[in-house]
């Protein structure tokens, strides 16, 4: 595994990752994505929604203002108890998580001379309207889930959902951290994936094994995170959070330690009932085959997109010598590769190669994720393909000219096959769907 500067490197030289607002001095915690970032976290996105949503009978999905009624914050439990303790050196001014430091001293400055901790309240505030006062205050949320809870019997009921169901939903999220840090692993502004589990009371249980077992399947088999890089594990009753009655975490070994990519909460009724409560509207769930009125409990699987992208990036990739040279390459799975294919010619100066590698890039990109690159030679170009995680390279010759036939190499086995020009759609199509 590369480790962290390495990869912050190759994310911003390829087109990965920028800081926000580079030109400026960037801005702690907010992060862009570039072309080829956004093309994997949009891959990463849509393979935890089809396994989550479109493959399943039993969640469905929203998409949820960022903006919501203050009210469902102060309901959540958010206002009051959504911080962290803070601690600030009266030497050096940095600002720290007295959870995070060890010892007295400050570790920037190494004085002895940290203030007491005091509780910092992490929601980003706003106003809503012209005017900027006390009642138009707004929060940016925190985390999706309460879009979800809000509209539980909305969905419920136009979708007709039976207990056990789901909702999902994948969005910004945003959080004041007082320490930010470790590239987009603890962001300000971030995007995560949630899904809230709506149970029968006293079936939680199990539902939260078969939550954990479900989600620990879907990072090694959908993202093909090797088995040594991942790991769960029960939080200790002292690290829950106001709402849970048990959190499983998923943990990734990233360079700076095995840290949580994803959590998956035993929530109870506290969200329904805190909204009830605050609401005075009813959000119990009839059970029409036992005639029992409730409120569900919920179970959460959580986790952060841009967290699961340093995961990707970490647990794909891969460095080994070529002839006394170094090949990195990204051997992302088949469905996250940002680029499927790439057409290359390999005289860029002899302009049929150029022509026909042109025409055939346009005829590719209808069908799959096509780059098309002709800035420099060969060798250069293969190594910057492998680079991004390109899963097959398309060279366009001198031979191709003649017998209509093009070469096709394989990233992970650099092995190269023959085609006909007529086929390749159809061959490239037949791997990409194989995995
Ligand atoms: N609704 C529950 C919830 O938000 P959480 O453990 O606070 O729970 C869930 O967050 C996931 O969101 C985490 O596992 C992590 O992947 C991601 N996440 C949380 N804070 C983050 C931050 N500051 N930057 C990036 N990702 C974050």
């Amino acid at each position: 595994m590369p480790d962290m500067e390495t990869l912050v490197s190759l994310c911003k030289r390829r087109g990965f990752v920028f800081q926000s607002s580079e030109i400026y001095g960037g801005i702690g915690g907010f992060w862009d994505y570039g072309p080829l970032g956004v093309e994997l976290k949009n891959n990463i996105k849509r393979t935890w929604w089809k396994a989550v949503v479109q493959d399943r009978a039993d969640i469905v999905g929203v998409d949820t203002s960022i903006i919501m009624n203050p009210d469902v914050w102060r309901a959540s439990g958010h206002v009051s108890e959504f911080s962290d303790p803070l601690v600030e050196c009266k030497t050096c001014h940095f600002r720290f998580r007295a959870d995070q430091i060890k010892g007295e001293n400050c570790p920037n400055c190494g004085n002895k001379t940290l203030t007491a901790p005091r509780q910092f309240n992490m929601l980003f505030r706003t106003f809503v309207g012209p005017v900027e006062d006390d009642a138009s205050i707004a929060y940016l949320r925190p985390e999706t889930a309460q879009g979800i809870f809000v509209n539980f019997t909305n969905v419920q009921q136009t979708m007709r959902k039976k207990v056990p169901f789901g909702i999902a939903q994948v969005g910004r999220a945003f959080r004041n951290e007082i320490v930010t840090g470790n590239f987009i692993f603890r962001d300000r502004e971030f995007e995560q994936m949630e899904i809230e589990y709506f149970v029968k009371p006293g079936t939680e249980d199990e539902w939260h094994a078969r939550w954990r077992d479900d989600r620990m399947n879907w990072w090694t088999r959908a993202l093909g995170v090797r088995e040594d890089n991942i790991r769960v594990r029960a939080l200790p009753k002292e690290d829950l959070a106001h709402y849970s009655k048990g959190t499983f975490e998923i943990e990734f070994n990233f360079p700076m330690g095995w840290s949580e990519v994803e959590g998956i909460a035993s929530r109870t009724d506290f969200d329904l009932k805190r909204h009830v409560d605050t609401s005075g509207k009813g959000l119990e769930y009839y059970d029409d085959e036992t005639k029992e009125h409730y409120i569900p409990y919920v179970i959460e699987p959580s986790m952060g997109v841009d967290r699961c992208l340093l995961a990707v990036l970490f647990n794909s990739y891969h460095e080994e010598k070529v002839r006394e040279e170094k090949r990195v390459v990204l051997q992302f799975p088949k469905a996250l590769a940002p680029i499927k294919v790439a057409v290359l010619p390999l005289l860029r100066n002899r302009s049929e190669i150029v022509a026909l590698a042109k025409e055939l890039a346009s005829s590719l990109r209808p069908h799959m994720m096509t780059m098309y690159d002709d800035t420099a030679s060969i060798g250069r170009l293969y190594r910057r393909q492998d680079e991004i995680g390109t899963l097959y390279c398309v060279t366009v010759d001198v031979q191709s000219l003649e017998d209509k036939q093009v070469t096709i190499r394989d990233r992970d086995t650099m092995e190269q096959i023959r085609v006909p020009i007529a086929e390749v759609r159809q061959v490239l199509e037949q791997k990409l769907g194989a995995e």
